[in-house]
């Protein structure tokens, strides 16, 4: 049977200032996703957070990009920014830049990541959803599941996994996209997906037999408004186990607190760290940047679960380690590489304070 399962979220107020979601906005989302369910729109649903924003996790079979899903997310999200108004929530409907839907949700705010494919026999699937941080921080953990034998042993020792997966990137800036292939073209890959401001993987493919392995949001909000809105907190769905990684494996990469963008004013590198969804709340210094793993198994379009897969002691350490790097990065204060390059910072006051002080600018020589 095909399903597709489709994550879109948005913040549309957080509670308190930009720490966590409130109880009542779930709760209405809920409510919404229960309506269209109970018409047939949806075949299941789950709504959850993770910090600030709202993600609703929906399966059906309607396709990818179909205007009825998008717009019954668009319609819960601004009944929710009524609420949020309404409770004061802080920036409530910060994420949706237009007033009216268009058909598609794209481009208008939320993130979004789809996928359609044939259920498995058993269809493990985990979604990602982080916090504080944006689309290209999937980049190294994407490559570790998908292409680093370090990290994934199926590479090497499992026959339906040894052909490798293909990266779709996306120039985030350019709105150009590329497919490369590991392994072979691992160093070209590289390349671009080491500069995740720029460059993000969209997909993976499993190259023996084209199905989907992998789907993430690419939005870059600060982008598509061509002003500061708030950052991406990107999701991401990964299939598992069979011919694609163990869920352990796509697990793996998180044991690492990697660096990403995105931490306060979405202005700072910081390290990722990998919490359970009620944990999921960014406190000091508005972060450090959170992820978090909601773990199904599907049954015709049904989301078993959600298992909250970070909740796991194994990943204590990672918390720990988490912390001491947020420690350490914080100490270099208003200094890279603690805050973003000028270009890359989504809060600024560079061009009136050059403007300012540009006569007391003299040549050196
Ligand atoms: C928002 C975020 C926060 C805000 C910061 C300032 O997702 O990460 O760090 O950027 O709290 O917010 P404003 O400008 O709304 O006061
Ligand atoms: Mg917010
Ligand atoms: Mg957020």
């Amino acid at each position: 049977m095909k399903v597709t399962l489709s994550v879109i979220k948005a913040d549309i107020g957080g509670y308190v200032g930009h720490s966590a979601s409130h109880p009542d906005i779930l709760a209405k989302a809920g409510e919404s996703l229960a309506k269209a369910k109970k018409e047939g729109l949806l075949i299941d649903y789950y709504v959850t957070k993770c910090g600030d924003d709202l993600q609703l996790i929906m399966t059906h079979q309607q396709g990818e990009e179909n205007e009825k899903i998008h717009k019954l997310a668009w319609d819960t999200f601004t009944e929710g920014t009524e609420l949020a108004k309404k409770l004061k929530l802080y920036g409530a409907g910060q994420d949706l830049l237009s007033d009216a839907f268009s058909g598609n949700i794209k481009g208008m705010g939320p993130g979004v990541a789809e996928m359609e494919f044939e259920e498995r026999k058993s269809e493990p699937i985990l979604i990602f959803m982080a916090d504080k941080t944006s689309s290209g921080g999937w980049n190294l953990p994407l490559y570790k599941m998908f292409a680093d034998p370090f990290n994934t042993i199926g590479l090497v020792i499992a026959a339906n996994m040894h052909t490798g997966f293909a990266f779709e990137v996306h120039d985030v800036k350019e709105h150009k996209k590329i497919t490369l292939n590991a392994p072979e073209e691992i160093y070209d890959l590289l390349i671009f997906i080491g500069a995740p401001s720029r460059y993000a993987i969209k997909a993976v493919y499993s190259r023996a037999t084209k199905d989907i392995a992998a789907v993430s949001s690419t939005q870059r909000l600060s982008l598509i408004a061509g002003r500061y809105v708030g950052k991406d907190d990107p999701v991401c769905i990964v299939r598992s186990q069979s011919q694609f990684p163990a869920v352990g494996e796509v697990l793996e990469p998180f044991a690492l607190p990697h660096l990403v963008e995105g931490w306060m004013r979405g202005s700072h590198h910081g390290p990722l760290m990998p919490v359970a969804v009620e944990d999921s709340t960014p406190t000091r210094f508005d972060g450090p940047p959170r992820v978090t793993a909601a773990g199904f198994q599907l049954a015709d379009g049904k989301l078993i679960g959600p298992r909250d897969m970070f909740a796991d002691k194994s990943f204590d350490l990672a918390r720990q380690k988490a912390n001491e790097i947020a420690e350490y990065m914080r100490r270099h204060g208003p200094f890279e590489p603690h805050r973003l390059p000028l270009e890359e910072m989504e809060y600024t006051t560079m061009p009136e304070v050059a403007k300012k002080l540009e006569a007391r600018f003299t040549d050196l020589d």
